[in-house]
């Protein structure tokens, strides 16, 4: 099993609090693009049959808002208050059509009840968090039983160039806002979340859609 946490948190997040906000002006021009094929494939697997509520952990400047069904009442949480500013602006932008509500948050202590939402989504955010473990239990209570979880990041791949490199690379990384060196497909593997499918995609195929489910009851 893979370590822990990214060793650049306390626990509740605030120093990556303040990394985010720094970059909340600018963060859709640096981070946008670059990951926006995760999030793409991320959203296609969510289930749209239904009218769902979705909780979406870490939703920075809600750069996935627009991919969500226009029937699902989407509750998105971030720790950086800066960034839920930006995400407030865009959904002014957006206008009618979704049920979308706001708040800041530590993804590792959320105040919802348990067995709250039917879907709960987290695009790049269990690299940034101090105790991912801690991340994935909270995910799991929040979800009902059968409800889907969804995780996407970069993983690090022991056995590949690109996973040693990381390793290596990982501490100046978590000076600018996430860790390197984190295998999170093991670890989310290592949690009560079921794990059905992971998908490989962006940069040669470091980053996963990790494709899961809170087990029923
Ligand atoms: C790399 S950004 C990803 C943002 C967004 N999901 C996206 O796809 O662009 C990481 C986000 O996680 C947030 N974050 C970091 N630690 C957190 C925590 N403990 N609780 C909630 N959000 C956190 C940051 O503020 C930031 O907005």
């Amino acid at each position: 099993m893979t370590k822990k946490g990214n060793g650049n948190g306390n626990g509740n997040g605030r120093s990556m609090e303040g990394i985010y906000s720094f970059y909340s002006p600018f963060y859709d021009l640096i981070f946008g693009k670059v990951l926006e094929a995760g999030r793409r494939v991320a959203l296609t697997y969510l289930d749209h049959s239904t009218k769902k509520k979705v909780l979406e952990v870490g939703i920075g400047t809600g750069l996935t808002l627009r991919h969500y069904p226009k029937d699902c009442h989407i509750v998105g949480i971030d720790i950086s208050a800066k960034m839920i500013d930006r995400a407030r602006e865009r959904v002014a932008r957006m206008g009618n059509g979704h049920k979308i509500d706001l708040e800041v948050m530590d993804a590792c202590h959320m105040t919802f009840a348990d067995d709250s939402f039917d879907a709960v989504i987290s695009p790049y955010v269990i690299t940034t968090v101090g105790d991912p473990t801690q991340f994935c239990r909270e995910m799991l209570r929040v979800c009902k039983p059968g409800g889907q979880i969804i995780i996407v990041n970069h993983s690090k791949d022991p056995n590949r160039l690109f996973g040693k490199l990381g390793a290596v690379a990982s501490p100046f990384f978590a000076r600018i806002g996430f860790v390197t060196d984190l295998d999170v497909v093991d670890l989310v593997k290592h949690t009560a979340i079921e794990v059905r499918q992971v998908i490989d995609c962006n940069f040669f195929n470091l980053h996963k859609v990790i494709l899961g489910h809170k087990p029923q009851t």
